[in-house]
């Protein structure tokens, strides 16, 4: 279930509620504004608490919580820090509304209420603030219980119950009535925020699911449900590939049992008009295993991540099938299927023929990304000749280790279009670094038999490689910028706002790219 988020007009002090939720900046010690005004109402518990507390000062993130002694009606109250004032910013705003929600949780809270302009945000534009708190309060909130049943070989539950679910976060502003232009402002933000988790949700979901589960007929299927109002969705099936002729990813798909699938998801601009058309592909491996090219490595378990870049681009069409407000036509291509050994799988030195026309020599068939991208890419670039195309993949081990979790890799042909998508990642909250695609990179790809290979010899520079063998399938001025989240897509390093697992890195980006959404600092 999820959790309802809505706007409403009341008072921080009076508001029917388990937990009241107020912020505080780093350092302050006597609070103003609603978080002052809740601390008036405890008898200064607050400000005593600050004096004396060597847990609390107000650090981004960290949390604190008051019992209220009947003082409020509801029973406690959350602090939670925003860091220090100059370091202010979304990501603030995302980290400290999801440490808040993950603190309620623990208190059992099914109803929140939270100041939405107030304090700390009061400087910031009444629909970015609404929009951020939603969005950081919802990805907070996630966690992945799907494949739980939380019951006992009896079928009785466990003693341990799982995730607890919080029904309703009410964001308060103070008289409404008087200001009806930033109440309205603030609701917008927040639908907007909610539309956007909403799609960050769904990509999160596709990820962590396992491969059994998730399995290329699968993520079709849920990329069709998004089909209706400003989107449609086409998918095409091994036959129809194979009509495409596109050799180097069907060379993949026929490794495993599971037959792949190509989709197509169109947002047509209800207005009817769009300032430009944008291509966006998503790698779709359901479950990496290397191939004959085996993984040995600890990471095979988690390669049912491998379809992370498929999931970015549903979940941003899930987060466009909310809304008829975008002045692009965007275009999502999935090419998806499995990379499995056995007895018809690719082997090493095999050499296959690519929807461009260009032959690949395959010498590593855990380099098996880019060989279903190119075909994808070469398909969007015919068949809807985007003004920009854009590829998310977890493509290589290397960006992981370059990067860490961190930051995605970015690289591409056009130098405006990777700037815009790194400004907008950092709106998003979703760091974008750029790697080089020089020209002494295209020896690593040099074939003896066929017009390029799909891996260097050794490990130098993997990102690179790989972008670089994307490159060749660039057509000539083609705007195209590849975003590689082999770290990002599946972190160890949990944040309030992108819990361990998967975090559905990529939606976000993608979404305040097209939208153009502003930060704090607009
Ligand atoms: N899916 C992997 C990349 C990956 C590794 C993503 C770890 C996330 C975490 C990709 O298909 C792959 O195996 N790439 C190879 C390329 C190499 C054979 C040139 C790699 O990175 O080792
Ligand atoms: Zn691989
Ligand atoms: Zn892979």
């Amino acid at each position: 279930m999820t959790m309802a988020v809505t706007v409403e007009s009341g008072d921080i002090t009076q508001v029917q509620a388990d937990v009241v939720v107020v912020n505080l900046f780093e350092g302050v010690t006597e609070p103003s504004g609603g978080t002052g005004a809740v601390d008036a109402a405890l008898g200064h518990l607050i400000t005593d608490e600050l004096a004396q507390s060597q847990a609390f000062k107000g650090k981004l993130g960290d949390t604190l919580c008051l019992h209220t002694h009947g003082k409020l009606p509801a029973r406690w109250v959350v602090l939670v820090g925003l860091g220090k004032a100059e370091k202010f910013d979304d990501t603030a705003i995302r980290r400290a509304s999801a440490a808040a929600i993950q603190a309620c949780k623990t208190l059992k809270a099914k109803t929140v209420a939270t100041l939405v302009h107030g304090a700390g945000i009061g400087g910031v534009a009444p629909d970015t603030a609404a929009r951020l708190v939603a969005e950081g309060s919802v990805l907070g909130h996630y966690e992945f219980t799907k494949r739980k049943t939380g019951k006992d070989a009896k079928g009785e539950a466990k003693p341990e119950p799982l995730a607890h679910q919080i029904d309703r976060l009410i964001l308060l502003e103070k008289h409404t009535e008087k200001h009806p232009e930033k109440y309205e402002a603030l609701k917008q933000g927040c639908q907007l925020g909610l539309d956007i988790a909403a799609g960050v949700t769904m990509a999160r979901d596709l990820v962590w699911d396992s491969g059994n589960h998730v399995t290329p007929t699968v993520l079709a299927e849920a990329a069709r449900s998004l089909n209706g109002g400003a989107i449609s969705v086409k998918i095409y099936n091994q036959e129809d590939i194979e009509a495409f002729q596109m050799g180097s990813f069907l060379s993949v798909a026929k490794g495993s049992v599971e037959p792949p699938r190509f989709v197509h998801l169109t947002y047509t601009p209800p207005s009817g008009k769009a300032r430009k058309k944008v291509a966006v592909v998503g790698k779709g491996i359901t479950f990496d295993s290397g191939g004959i090219s085996l993984k040995t490595n600890d990471w095979i378990e988690v390669m049912k991540m491998d379809m992370g870049g498929a999931a970015a681009v549903i979940g941003l069409f899930k987060a466009l099938s909310a809304r008829d407000d975008l002045d692009v036509e965007v275009h999502g291509f999935v090419p998806t299927c499995e990379n499995m050994p056995s007895g018809g799988a690719n082997k090493p030195g095999d050499i296959v023929t690519s929807m461009s026309g260009q032959t690949i020599e395959i010498n590593n068939t855990d380099a098996e990304g880019r060989l279903i991208l190119n075909d994808a890419m070469t398909y969007a670039q015919r068949h809807v000749k985007p003004d920009e195309l854009i590829d998310l993949a977890t493509l290589t081990g290397a960006c992981l280790i370059a990067l860490g979790y961190a930051a995605s890799g970015i690289m591409g042909t056009d130098q405006p279009l990777i700037e815009q998508l790194r400004a907008a990642g950092d709106r998003a909250g979703e760091k974008l670094w750029q790697l080089p695609l020089y020209d002494e990179y295209e020896t690593f790809l040099k074939s003896d038999v066929a017009d390029l290979k799909n891996a260097g010899n050794d490990r130098q520079a993997g990102s690179s490689a790989a972008g670089t063998f994307l490159k060749a399938f660039v057509e000539e001025g083609q705007k195209w910028a590849h975003i590689d989240i082999a770290g990002p897509a599946y972190t160890k390093q949990a944040t309030p706002e992108a819990p361990k697992g998967a975090t559905g890195v990529g939606v976000r980006t993608l979404f305040y790219y097209l939208y153009q959404l502003p930060g704090t600092r607009a």
